[in-house]
């Protein structure tokens, strides 16, 4: 894979993805690493991280002006090549019940989780996902080729409905399934122009998010997602797949 760009990468799962896909054997020439303060204290990792890898690039990404301004960033490291791999990870938890979720809570998780994550960061970066796609002697669909993952969690999944009584969750179940409406119509979509969607639960892992009660560490659930992306062809665009590779109902 000749390119990558990760969003939430300053902490977390972002911050793991950016390090293993860094330390790999066939690590990617480019790897574009966004957060919102890449020069602030937020940023200190993954400042340090860079430092050790200079594929590593660091872009700044907060709202729509800025998303213009990275795609430009991206574009004059890419001299001419496309972008093969975009990760949606950067996202906002809440655990509003039914009796204390308000518009604003609501609007928040859909603003970071859906229009933030996708409509804004899809369209801005499509015409180079779409370069990649047409590059020589790439056929089928894969991350090597071009890809768009939306990280999403079992907790948005419709089909499963899990645990509402012990986690309500409902601004961050309602937009995450949101987010895999987004996925799915992508999917469709962007078939035939060669770029892959798919939708991962990184399963529940130790971050700020997830908690030190998650049972899974971000090495764990990281590599897990690294090997799942490696396999991903025709087949499973517009699938639904946890850090292990088994499939979720939507
Ligand atoms: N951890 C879990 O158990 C779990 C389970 C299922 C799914 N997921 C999903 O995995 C992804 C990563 O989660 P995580 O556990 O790594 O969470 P995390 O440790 O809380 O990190 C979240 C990342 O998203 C960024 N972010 C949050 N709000 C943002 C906004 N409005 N604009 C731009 N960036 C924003 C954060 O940046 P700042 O540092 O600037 O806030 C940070 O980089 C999320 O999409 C989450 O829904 C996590």
């Amino acid at each position: 894979m000749g390119s990558v760009l990760v969003t939430g990468s300053n902490r977390g799962i972002g911050l793991e993805l950016v390090r293993q896909l860094a330390a790999s054997p066939q690590a990617p020439q480019h790897i574009f690493a966004t957060c919102r303060e890449p020069d602030g204290p937020s940023g200190k990792a993954l400042r340090e991280l860079a430092a050790q890898h200079p594929s590593i690039k660091l872009v700044q990404l907060v709202s729509l002006p800025s998303i213009q301004g990275a795609v430009q960033a991206v574009e004059s490291h890419l001299k001419g090549q496309g972008l093969n791999l975009l990760i949606n990870n950067a996202g906002v938890s809440s655990h509003a019940t039914l009796q204390s979720v308000d518009s604003q809570e609501m609007l928040a998780a859909f603003t970071t989780n859906v229009i933030g994550a996708l409509v804004s960061l899809c369209q801005e970066f499509l015409p180079l996902l779409e370069k990649a796609a047409k590059g020589l002697g790439k056929e089928g669909l894969s991350c090597s080729r071009a890809a768009i993952i939306n990280v999403s969690t079992k907790v948005g999944s419709i089909g499963l409905c899990l645990g509402v009584l012990e986690a309500p969750m409902y601004p961050y179940r309602a937009s995450k399934a949101a987010q895999n409406m987004m996925t799915r119509c992508m999917a469709a979509e962007l078939k035939d122009k060669g770029i892959l969607c798919t939708a991962i639960h990184p399963g529940w892992v130790k971050t700020d998010m997830g908690t030190e009660k998650a049972p899974l560490t971000v090495e764990h659930s990281v590599r897990g997602i690294l090997t799942v992306l490696a396999s991903l062809s025709q087949d499973t665009t517009d699938a639904f797949l946890d850090w292990k590779g088994n499939s979720v109902p939507w």
